[in-house]
């Protein structure tokens, strides 16, 4: 049966959200503030690059789908309102819940008979109790409403297919009724109605169907949001702090993270190396996490090591460049990758556009390109740098090519072509997308990380000019 669903905020949970609950079959509202935003909606735009959400979008807006900006009235039309508005770190780290706050003041206005309504946004522990209060106090009778916390892990980049394949749905419910609404909300996914349609988006790898739902206390629900993102961090962190050891022994990370990741109860996913976690989700949740945690009592010092290991492994790569180019000063670098990770636009807390930032402070002239980032970056970066149309333009006349992001472009680029555009063929890889030896058989001193430079005929860096001795 479709239900009537009100989303607050259309950032990328909330879009995402409401696109996917629209080709559920439910009748969505996606309610925001910022006119300019629902007018581009309505107009048929997409501001984020994700992919199946134009399809669903167009498949779904005018019908399915609509925009307002009134959401008190969207409240009173709908019987779950799932909040999906942002939480910015406040100075001190913990997260800003003013943005909720200010909803669920509004909301109360249009809560005339029973409606649940639900986090969405990664918040702390206590939020579902302060909600509760905020609607009560602004008049609403207790009876007609429940709030209750239902965490959002998908991924940007893969975003769709992660909320319509989800590993698992965690509700989390302090009364039989809200949890039946929710179960309700995610039906055609848990009794696998979804996947048999014609027009339901294609299954990716490793997909459970139909996904299991996991029910818990609200306060369970939000510590899982948070408690699985700082694991994921963790997880990088660890990583990139076994590399560092790799780097000094001379071991090859890849290797270990082989032998590693193949015990099932560690799991070889999210223990890719690199130049650090980024992104507007584990910089921000880990800080969170910390700071929750502290104000409950509990000092999770274990999260402070996780976030300075991330901010070191920018300094360790940073040194890297050094290394291999001894001054920056004057030097012409290409550099692939300006989003916070391959697959979307986004640039924030992204840890390529720190190190591009790092090595303009030390003087070095950047081309960078990026397959979907390079608008985004331009309004932070402005013509402090050049922008290519290819990693070949990027790469012309450069001293050395840095990647930075693991988009899978960067993985597949002509060699032959980067090296002959390439004023020396240097490769500095943060992300670890290519093969040591492949690399100095075809002519480059290869970089990476956690694992030895490789050169080729075992010549040291510098030394060669286009693959032939200078
Ligand atoms: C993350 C979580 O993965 C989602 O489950 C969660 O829903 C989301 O945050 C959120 O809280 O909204 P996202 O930030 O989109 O998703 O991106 P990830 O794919 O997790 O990557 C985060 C960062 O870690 C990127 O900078 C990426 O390059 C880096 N990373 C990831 C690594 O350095 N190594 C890895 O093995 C994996």
């Amino acid at each position: 049966m479709p239900i009537r669903i009100a989303v607050v905020g259309s950032g990328y949970v909330g879009l995402v959200a409401g696109a996917c609950f629209a080709d559920l079959g439910h009748e969505v509202i996606l309610v925001d503030n910022d006119q300019k935003k629902l007018a581009a909606l309505r107009d048929g735009q997409v501001p984020i690059h994700e992919k199946f959400l134009p399809e669903l979008l167009n498949r779904h807006r005018g019908q399915r789908l609509t925009f307002s900006d009134d959401l008190k009235e969207a409240a009173r039309l709908s019987s779950v309102i799932f909040v999906a508005v942002g939480t910015p770190p406040t100075e001190r780290g913990d997260a800003d819940l003013s943005y909720v706050e200010s909803v669920a003041r509004e909301i109360s206005g249009g809560v005339d008979q029973y409606k649940v309504i639900v986090e969405k946004s990664t918040v702390p522990v206590y939020t579902s109790e302060w909600v509760r209060r905020i609607i009560l106090r602004n008049g609403a009778d207790p009876e007609t409403f429940d709030v209750a916390s239902n965490p959002e892990f998908l991924r940007e980049g893969t975003a769709v297919t992660d909320f319509l394949f989800p590993d698992r749905i965690v509700i989390g419910c302090d009364s039989a009724r809200s949890a039946e609404v929710l179960r309700e909300v995610y039906a055609p996914m848990t009794d696998g109605s979804y996947y048999l349609r014609p027009e339901s988006i294609p299954q990716p790898d490793r997909a459970v169907i139909p996904p299991p739902i996991i029910v818990t206390s609200t306060k369970s629900a939000e510590l899982i949001k948070h408690a699985s993102n700082a694991f994921l961090a963790m997880k990088i962190s660890f990583i990139n702090a076994v590399a560092s050891v790799c780097e000094s022994v001379g071991a090859d990370v890849n290797q270990v993270v082989n032998g590693v990741g193949t015990d099932s109860r560690i799991g070889r996913r999210f223990l890719n190396p690199g130049i650090g976690y980024g992104g507007s989700c584990f910089p921000k949740d880990v800080l969170a996490f910390r700071a929750v945690a502290r104000e409950c009592g509990y000092d999770f010092r274990l999260l402070d090591e996780v976030m300075r290991i991330n901010e070191d492994q920018r300094q360790r790569f940073l040194r890297k460049i050094h290394h291999a180019l001894w001054t920056l000063r004057g030097k012409k670098l290409a550099v692939l990758g300006l989003a916070f990770k391959g697959g979307t636009d986004d640039i924030r807390e992204s840890p390529a556009l720190h190190l591009v930032e790092s090595l303009l402070q030390e003087g070095s002239a950047i081309t960078a390109y990026d397959p979907a980032a390079m608008e985004r970056a331009r309004e932070v970066l402005g013509s402090k740098i050049e922008f290519a149309s290819s990693p070949y333009e990027a790469a012309h006349d450069a001293d050395a090519l840095l990647i930075l992001t693991e988009w899978e472009e960067f993985a597949n680029l002509d060699l032959n072509q980067i090296r002959k555009e390439l004023r020396y063929p240097i490769v500095i890889d943060g992300r670890n997308l290519y093969d040591p030896e492949l690399m100095a058989a075809q002519g480059f001193t290869y970089y990476s990380v956690g694992r030895a430079a490789s050169h080729p005929d075992g010549v040291p860096s510098g030394l060669l000019r286009n693959g032939k001795k200078a």
